[in-house]
């Protein structure tokens, strides 16, 4: 599955690119899925619009609320560009939804077909994790033109575990290019600090900042431009981030977090769950 160049290129770079991973059948039914969700969404219900940003106030509470629930649900997430100043979406729904996020490998069947399956736990096998655990899968449509930035993060900030293990499978759904949102990545960069952490106590959550080290600037990060059905697997360590959309095409991806069960899962980290909905590995 990996040739030894490879294995290399993960472990001295944090990543590793699979081209042709899935096939374009297999991209194709996960769109559709993925288009008919959003397509369904309860648009009166819940404009929550999803942000990293701070907010406060009774709406702060229940976007809060909105995106504890999705730990553990399938639920559709706004753009922060897809309202107009009187609360009006400038484009039609099924272009203003950001993500979808953030247990559909485990509750709808398309996408657990698609986040399951030998081929995926023989390269967490090689890529170290002996009990792989999916805590996480999000959808994102990174949508035309107001497809938003995601800024520089390490994934281990959000899925804690000692020793660390969170590896990210990043699936490109589309081509992914400078000019749609392409993610960017510090190549060697997983073996400097972990910067911040983003912990939950009750209904709180905050990001906590670990190690002033800055993120990288551009003239030390690559854009990983990919063709759709590649897979892009990195250290839950490695600075990556995305730009917005500029383009009038959308980039769509799917991901999955996972860690290893060999490792202390941190009770601070904001995906937990219970005993009737433990968590699954890739069989
Ligand atoms: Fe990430």
């Amino acid at each position: 599955m990996l040739t030894a160049e490879q294995k290399n290129q993960f472990e001295d770079n944090g990543f590793v690119v699979l081209p042709g991973f899935k096939s374009p059948g297999e991209l194709l039914t996960l769109k559709n899925r993925a288009n008919a969700i959003a397509a369904a969404h309860d648009f009166d219900a819940s404009k929550e619009v999803f942000s990293t940003s701070a907010q406060r106030g009774p709406q702060a509470d229940r976007v809060q609320d909105y995106f504890l629930e999705s730990a553990n649900e399938v639920r559709c997430f706004f753009e922060e560009k897809a309202f107009d100043i009187n609360g009006v979406l400038k484009q039609p729904l099924a272009q203003s939804i950001n993500k979808i996020g953030h247990a559909m490998h485990d509750l709808d069947p398309v996408f657990s077909d698609f986040s399951h399956g030998g081929k995926l736990a023989e390269l967490a096998e090689i890529v170290g994790l002996q009990e792989p655990q999916i805590w996480q899968s999000m959808y994102i449509f990174k949508q035309p033109r107001i497809g938003g930035q995601v800024d520089w993060h390490q994934d281990t900030g959000f899925f804690y575990t000692t020793p660390q293990s969170v590896t990210t499978f990043w699936f490109a759904v589309d081509d992914a290019t400078l000019e749609n949102g392409c993610i960017w990545v510090e190549p060697g960069g997983h073996k400097g600090p972990l910067r911040q952490k983003f912990i939950r106590s009750g209904r709180q959550t905050k990001l906590i900042d670990l190690d002033d080290t800055p993120w990288p600037e551009t003239d030390s990060a690559v854009p990983v431009e990919v063709k759709a059905g590649t897979l892009v697997c990195f250290n839950g360590m490695l600075p990556h981030y995305s730009a917005p959309n500029t383009s009038g095409k959308a980039r769509h991806a799917y991901t999955l977090h996972v860690t290893d069960e060999v490792c202390v899962y941190a009770p601070q980290n904001w995906i937990q769950r219970s005993k009737d909905f433990p968590v699954r590995g890739f069989i």
